[in-house]
């Protein structure tokens, strides 16, 4: 065991969350000598029990491993933690795995970088139970060198990660990309569950439809990322006119059941702009101009 952990890159993981719990838990199963900070000390009793050492104060856990992992809940309390440190944190390999905008993580590689440390900014795209299984994915990105350094440890995260760019912003542009995939897919569960539930078909039933018409219109993104990657959304499938009309019977068809119906409303609002600004007989990937712009879309 001793001779497992001297192999092993000693790690600090300052946070112990749901999600720095997973992660400390993934660390010391790996046989990573790991030391632990929370704001609750409370909370690194069972971590002690499993063979962490306890750090005293956050400048104590930061000088404690060469790798220094932080997750807690914003960047507000990254910086509320770490700015206080100045050099403590020079010559470690800092890798914040709090969730936040890119520009977040470009401001505290930048304070991390004057201080003396290397900065990896992540995105864990998975819940704290499958840390440390092959379908955790995390991003990370910031320095190849600081990632290379230290993958054989970052791996006890989990299997499935990636080193994305050198650009500190990255990780959470793709967490942000993510979520808007993620949440756009979920409300149209939800509301085709609200309307074939108002006919009395159940939920459970309606899953197994709509994983299959997820599939298909997943198989439809490259062909939509070649036209979005050239600016060019010729419609051999259906226009955008044809889309507004079904749009407008999802509507009907909502209100007519007594289900909220935001969701399509916003669908053609989006459609109705797209045809004001002449693009009526584009293909539906010709509405992700609306979306680079900044100006809103009121259903
Ligand atoms: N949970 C998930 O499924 C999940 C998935 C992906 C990403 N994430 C990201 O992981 C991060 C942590 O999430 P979580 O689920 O672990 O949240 P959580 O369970 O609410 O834990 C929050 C952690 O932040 C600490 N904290 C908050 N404010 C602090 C401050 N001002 N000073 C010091 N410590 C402070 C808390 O300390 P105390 O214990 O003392 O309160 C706790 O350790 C978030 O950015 C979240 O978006 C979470």
């Amino acid at each position: 065991m001793r001779n497992h952990e001297e192999s092993r890159t000693p790690v600090t993981v300052i946070g112990l969350g749901l999600m720095g719990q997973a992660l400390a838990g993934a660390f010391l199963r790996e046989g990573h000598p790991t030391t632990v900070w929370n704001r609750t000390a409370a909370k690194a009793g069972q971590f002690v029990a499993q063979g962490a050492k306890l750090a005293g104060s956050v400048a104590e856990a930061v000088a404690a491993s060469p790798l220094v992992v932080v997750c807690v809940t914003d960047y507000d309390a990254v910086r509320k933690l770490l700015e206080p440190l100045g050099e403590v944190v020079d010559g470690r390999v800092l890798v914040n795995l709090t969730s936040g905008t890119s520009q977040e993580a470009r401001q505290t590689a930048e304070w991390a970088e004057r201080q003396g440390a290397a900065y990896l900014d992540g995105a864990i795209m998975a819940i704290p139970q499958a840390i440390g299984t092959a379908e955790a994915l995390v991003l990370y990105s910031g320095p190849r060198s600081a990632f290379d350094l230290h993958e054989p440890a970052l791996r006890s995260l989990g299997a499935g990660m990636m080193h994305l760019s050198s650009d500190h912003g990255l990780s959470s542009l793709y967490d942000a990309a993510g979520l808007t995939l993620m949440w756009s897919v979920l409300n149209g569960f939800l509301h085709g569950a609200a309307l074939l539930g108002a006919a009395g078909v159940d939920a459970s039933t309606f899953a197994s439809f709509a994983r299959q018409n997820i599939g298909t219109v997943a198989d439809w993104l490259p062909g939509y990322a070649q036209q979005i990657d050239d600016r060019e959304y010729p419609a051999p499938d259906a226009t955008i006119g044809t889309h507004l009309a079904a749009m407008e019977h999802l509507i009907h068809e909502s209100e007519a059941l007594g289900i909220n119906a935001d969701l399509p409303r916003f669908f053609k609002a989006l459609g109705d702009r797209a045809v004001a600004e002449g693009r009526g007989g584009d293909g539906y990937a010709a509405l992700v101009e609306l979306f680079r712009g900044a100006s809103e879309v009121r259903a």
